[in-house]
């Protein structure tokens, strides 16, 4: 049988729920993979296999589908330590470094999965990459939208010390063409850096990207990941940290 992207999806997301027990406070991840995850969670509930979840909802898509499911949700301020995050990325590389942010929730899912005894991480074998942000992707950075052409120059700027990148703001926020803005949950913008080659060491260029005022975060996760749950043709492979 040939097996779909999104059939290597929903095996990739069954089976980090897997990991999930009764009374756990779960952090609930975006995207199409996570989406597998969270329905995968809603449906044990319903059938009694799992109870006492508390959910911690990375965006507010998430949000509206747990609460479709019935699965109850909290957040972060009344939960500061969570049990078990489970989430996709667009890119993995061989230590696990992340680029999560394509969806545009990566502040809401730093702070979460940050906040996570363990970071389970779904994705099909499309997401391995050598290097995270050396590929077709764009590295995407959350930015306040005061004067967020100051901010996207100055990203440009200090990229040009990483290999350089071109930096556009993403659209798709709405108008007849999509031509306006994209709004995250947070009420920012989002600039998405297309970079040039291999940035180098990931956490010299995180501190950097972080010291620039008027970006809120970006969409490396250097080190939060605990597993890799990779789902292709042959099979699922897990990663450990
Ligand atoms: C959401 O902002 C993202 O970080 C997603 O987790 C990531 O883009 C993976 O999404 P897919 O599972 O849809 O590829």
């Amino acid at each position: 049988m040939i097996l779909t992207q999104e059939d290597l999806k929903r095996i990739a997301a069954y089976k980090a729920v897997d990991f999930v027990e009764s009374g756990m406070v779960l952090g609930l991840g975006t995207g199409s993979t996570a989406r597998h995850a969270v329905a995968r969670i809603g449906e044990l509930l319903r059938q009694g296999k799992l109870s006492d979840i508390v959910g911690i909802p990375t965006s507010k898509k998430t949000e509206e589908q747990a609460l479709s499911l019935g699965i109850p949700l909290s957040d972060l301020d009344a939960h500061p330590v969570i049990d078990l995050s489970i989430d996709g990325a667009d890119e993995v590389d061989p230590g696990l470094n992340l680029v999560k942010g394509r969806g545009g929730s990566l502040l809401r899912e730093k702070m979460i999965e940050g906040a996570s005894k363990k970071f389970v991480v779904i994705v099909d074998e499309s997401k391995m990459v050598k290097h995270i942000g050396g590929s077709r992707l764009a590295l995407p950075v959350e930015v306040v939208p005061f004067c967020w052409r100051f901010t996207a120059e100055k990203l440009r700027e200090v990229m040009e010390g990483y290999g350089g990148c071109e930096a556009r703001l993403r659209l798709g926020g709405g108008g007849e063409r999509g031509e306006e803005a994209f709004v995250t949950d947070n009420g920012n913008y989002i600039v998405d850096m297309y970079l040039e080659k291999d940035m180098g060491d990931l956490n010299e260029v995180s501190d950097a990207i972080l010291r620039l005022p008027g970006v809120v975060e970006h969409g490396m996760f250097l080190g939060m990941a605990s597993t890799v749950i990779v789902a292709g043709e042959l099979g699922v492979k897990i990663k450990n940290k």
